[in-house]
């Protein structure tokens, strides 16, 4: 997801500039620079581990369960960290494990796999008692997804977060309201509209930092259309990760907690969801 060596830089001018979230996964292949930059702040005396909250992915080829713990396992050597702060399935279906992270049949098809959510939670439920992550967690689940989790005969931590696509244009209104019900927390991915890269994302849909109401917003406040959407969703109570490389933007997406929208602007802006996906994840 990040050219080579551009991920350090930029992880180590997010913690400069306040960031303690940092959201990553082993498909990102850049867990070693993750994990470099937050060892060079732990160094310079600027952080301490427990400051830091590293959230890692366990990617669709090692849903099996025995394949879990040792997944992770291989996330912590990359990092050189001894735990994660959460660790969470990144997609709810599984592929044929394997060395091919995205296996492919003769006609360009996904190979998928069966396996049981259910199972493969238990794995990290034990990574949890093993103390290999502090917490876990979901992505990309919907409500009957969660719910067969939660529903688990014997189950012994319920998902603490699930972390979907979120956004003024996919605001998530009934995802949102469930996991409020059960205490699971929303963490929105592309919180700024992504990057609107034409292999990954539906662009048809129109740029979300262009938006006139986000834009007159942000006028009020002398905040940029970016600064508006971040801050709508922390006011809301959805953790948001937003992503840059550019260091005056990685600054700017951190100064949003010296503003507070109107009642009346948060469902302004609650009223452009368009209910439509940049990240149809079509797989
Ligand atoms: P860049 O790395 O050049 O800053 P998302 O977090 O929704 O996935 O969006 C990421 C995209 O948004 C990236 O292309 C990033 O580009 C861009 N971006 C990040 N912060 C801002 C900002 N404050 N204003 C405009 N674009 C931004």
């Amino acid at each position: 997801q990040t050219p080579k060596g551009s991920c350090l830089e930029a992880v180590k001018i997010a913690i400069d500039a306040g960031y303690r979230h940092i959201d990553g996964a082993f498909v990102y292949f850049n867990e070693h620079e993750v994990g470099q930059a937050i060892r060079e702040k732990i160094a310079e005396g600027k952080i301490k581990r427990e400051d830091i909250f590293y959230c890692g992915k366990l990617w669709n080829t090692c849903h099996p369960p025995e394949l879990v713990r040792p997944t992770l396992e291989k996330t912590l050597k990359i990092l050189q960290l001894d735990y994660v702060d959460l660790y969470i399935i990144e997609l709810p279906m599984a592929f044929k494990p394997g060395d091919a992270l995205y296996p492919k049949d003769e006609n360009g098809k996904f190979i998928y796999h069966e396996t049981d959510l259910c199972a493969t939670w238990e794995a990290l439920e034990a990574c949890k008692d093993a103390g290999l992550a502090k917490s876990i967690g979901v992505s990309n689940f919907n409500r009957r997804q969660l719910e067969m989790i939660m529903n688990k005969p014997g189950l012994k931590y319920k998902p603490v977060s699930n972390q979907v696509e979120c956004h003024p244009y996919f605001t998530q209104p009934k995802l949102l309201e469930f996991c409020r019900q059960h205490d699971i927390v929303i963490v929105g991915y592309s919180p700024l509209g992504t990057s609107r890269d034409e292999s990954w994302v539906n662009v048809s849909s129109p740029p979300l930092l262009k938006d006139p109401v986000l834009n007159a917003i942000g006028k009020k406040y002398n905040k940029t259309a970016a600064q508006i959407a971040l801050r709508f969703n922390v006011q809301r109570g959805v953790v948001v990760i937003p992503k840059s490389f550019n260091p005056q933007r990685i600054r700017e997406n951190f100064q949003i907690f010296d503003f507070c929208l109107t009642e009346k602007e948060m469902k302004e802006i609650e009223a452009l969801n368009k209910n439509v996906r940049y990240v149809e994840l079509l797989m």
